[in-house]
């Protein structure tokens, strides 16, 4: 009988870095090389999980719906882009502060955190001085510099010659390109208000403190869409984006009850937004942002129209009233995402005194839907009974593995730690009575089912999950 023994606060987030590192989801960027901070490399099961996540996301979010276009812009943009939105200011730089002696840099209201101060409303100043009566020396027992702004943006150049007219900045959001393209949309399909636009991307942010895993990386990728919309009753829509978002978390596994909406104090907000609700995930190290939920005005719009000179206005096909459109921004974090799905779904029960790592990730979303295993690899009667049920499933459910290493057991275990929603087992009673069992990742119940019905009830117990 299985016990289920987890809860939140059983396990830490270091179970689920060696969970993602033991069965190949996650690793860290560059390992050989001793690795780069605040990257990190996704492996076969990873990248299948992530990829599920983000389909899930597009359906949900743009093809279920009548209202969402996507697009795809490039991460390199023109400098002017960042200007106009405002990254290249202050309102896109993170305080920092330097050990004097290593150079070492360290975010200062994660510094006054870590030593029990909180910085909320602080200003520089306040942060400086608090650390200097506070007498606060860095982790390697040095002085510390005066608290400064920093910007997060990383900065390249594009084309061969050096000079300032060159200078390009790796993409912070992927909602800039959907500003940029707004224009190119409007002229090319006439959507009428209230629209989106949706773009699946990465994002660089030179990130101070990267930390948590894939929580805070410099290299990650966002879901995002900017909805245009009329400005009067901008309230209704940022509520009915509520709804969705929350509609869309229960429908990826993520239980409400772990989810709490923070509506975020104005002098926290971001410069560009008049409203903005975080929806944070109670993680393993904390509850912390997960989804960004802003109304943005027509700060963006309005800046761009402004500095590239392009007509970005509206027309209002009854009234004729032309105007720039307002813009409710969903933005998701790919990892953050999928880290909150991987910790959603981490369990650790206790089966007849043993204990079992599992995975309950959703169907939809899991890297392997099936695995199909001969019970001994070494009779060929068996094994080609599996093959044959393999390939006629993976034909159909396409996320199909053979399974034969180790025994029944091991197989189950790994298969548990990917979270592999059913396991089928050719025996020799197959031989006979041409049927196998499939086995249930959350119940362990095992039922023997026809080869010739396999397909269909393989369909109804995925459903079931
Ligand atoms: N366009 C709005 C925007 O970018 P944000 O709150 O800065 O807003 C949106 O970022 C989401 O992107 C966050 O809620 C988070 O999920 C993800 N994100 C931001 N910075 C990140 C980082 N350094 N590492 C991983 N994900 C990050």
């Amino acid at each position: 009988m299985s016990k289920p023994s987890t809860q939140k606060s059983d396990f830490t987030i270091e179970d689920l870095v060696s969970l993602a590192k033991r069965r190949g989801f996650i690793f860290q960027g560059s390992e050989i090389y001793g690795g780069l901070a605040g990257t990190y490399d996704y492996g076969p099961y990873g990248v299948a999980l992530r990829n599920n996540l983000k389909q899930a996301w597009w359906r949900f979010f743009v093809e279920q719906r009548d209202d969402m276009y996507g697009i795809d812009a490039a991460i390199l943009m023109n400098a002017k882009t960042w200007e106009a939105s405002g990254h290249t200011g202050a309102g896109f730089a993170d305080p920092l502060i330097e050990d004097k002696v290593t150079r070492k840099r360290y975010r200062v209201d994660h510094f006054l955190e870590d030593n029990g101060v909180d910085p909320t409303g602080m200003t520089l100043e306040q942060m400086s001085a608090k650390i200097k009566e506070m007498k606060l020396k860095s982790p390697d027992g040095n002085e510390l510099g005066e608290a400064r702004q920093f910007n997060l943006m990383f900065e390249t150049r594009a084309g061969v010659v050096e000079d300032t007219a060159s200078k390009v900045y790796l993409r912070p959001e992927t909602a800039q390109g959907i500003f940029v393209n707004f224009k190119n949309v409007m002229d090319s399909l006439h959507p009428k208000l209230p629209f989106g636009l949706a773009q699946i991307g990465k994002a660089f942010r030179n990130e101070i403190t990267p930390k948590d895993f894939i929580f805070r990386t410099r290299e990650f990728e966002q879901m995002e869409i900017e909805y245009f919309i009329n400005p009067q009753g901008w309230e209704g829509s940022f509520e009915s984006w509520v709804k969705d978002i929350r509609d869309f978390l229960t429908g990826i596994g993520i239980d409400l009850q772990d989810i709490h909406e923070l509506d975020v104090p104005e002098e926290e907000r971001a410069h560009y937004s008049k409203k903005t609700i975080d929806f944070e995930y109670k993680f393993p190290f904390g509850t912390k942002e997960l989804i960004g939920l802003a109304y943005r005005t027509d700060f963006d719009l309005a800046n761009h129209a402004k500095h590239s000179g392009a007509e970005l206005r509206y027309q209002d096909p009854h009234s004729g009233e032309r105007f720039i459109p307002h813009v409710i921004e969903p933005s998701f974090g790919v990892d953050r995402l999928m880290l909150a799905v991987i910790a959603a779904s981490y369990s650790v029960e206790e089966i007849n005194g043993e204990s079992r790592t599992v995975l309950k990730l959703k169907p939809e979303l899991a890297p392997v839907k099936v695995a199909v295993s001969p019970l001994l690899r070494n009779k060929p009667e068996l094994v080609e009974v599996a093959q044959k049920v393999y390939k006629d499933l993976k034909k159909e459910f396409g996320a199909v593995m053979y399974d034969d290493n180790g025994n029944i057991g091991k197989r189950y275990r790994r298969q548990d730690e990917i979270g592999t929603p059913l396991c089928i087992t050719i025996d020799f009673d197959t031989l006979e009575d041409k049927s196998v069992t499939i086995r249930n990742r959350d119940t362990l119940k095992q039922d023997r089912v026809k080869i010739e019905t396999l397909s269909s009830s393989v369909k109804e117990s995925l459903d079931k999950f």
